[in-house]
């Protein structure tokens, strides 16, 4: 046990930046794939979930939550998401600032791999429903503690959770994780893989063993 600030490594009167420079560089070191557990990934986690809150209280094993679980009071029934690959990008000479992107990439034949749409059911995240249909999007940390499964959302809105990761600067260019992300529109169009944009790259944390595998 221990404050939420002890936790983080951080001075309690820190502020917003110091504190989210210092859950950047505590869930680096209790990434597993870094020499920690998921336990202690969780625990750095649910301390930065506390400080945000305003609870700077000892940490209990309940505070250790799934950022899914909530499904949020706005969530549609279904939303049907169109997805595009960025990986595809360099081969078509295509931009995020194309403002016909998805009506280029809905005429170019691609692969249902880079191109296509599912439905994403309310108790999924963009990432889950992923899997669930079939698909291998990135991830590493599942917890919104990197940059590995970044999406852009160019029509709707994905769900940001308090505790992510990301600076502002990004999530006003339409820039979400698909781990922790719930679709909050009937229809959603996101690129993801765009884990190799140059700005992600410093956010990014060494991939699973499975994804390893595939980018092999
Ligand atoms: S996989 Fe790390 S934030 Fe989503």
């Amino acid at each position: 046990m221990g404050s939420p600030f002890d936790v983080l490594r951080v001075d309690p009167d820190a502020d917003d930046d110091e504190i989210k420079r210092a859950y950047r560089r505590r869930a680096k070191e209790a990434h597993p794939d870094q020499g920690g557990s998921v336990e202690e990934f969780q625990r750095v986690k649910a301390a930065y979930e506390a400080v945000l809150s305003g609870r700077a209280e000892p940490l209990e094993d309940a505070d250790v939550e799934d950022p899914a679980a909530d499904p949020g009071p706005d969530e549609p029934e279904r939303t049907e998401v169109e997805y595009l690959n960025y990986e595809v990008f360099d081969d078509y000479g295509w931009s995020l600032d194309d403002e016909d992107l998805f009506e280029r990439a809905a005429d170019a034949g691609l692969d249902s791999t880079d191109y296509g749409r599912f439905l994403v059911e309310p108790a999924e995240t963009l990432l889950e429903a992923a899997e669930n249909r079939g698909f291998a999007w990135p991830y590493a940390c599942r917890g919104g503690a990197c940059a590995n499964c970044a999406v852009v959302v160019t029509e709707g809105e994905l769900s940001t959770p308090v505790d992510h990761i990301l600076p502002d600067e990004m999530v006003e260019r339409g820039i979400r994780l698909s781990c922790v992300g719930k679709p909050l529109t009937d229809e959603l169009s996101v690129v993801y893989n765009v884990k190799h944009m140059p700005d992600l790259e410093e956010l990014r944390l060494p991939p699973r063993p499975f994804e390893r595998a595939q980018d092999d």
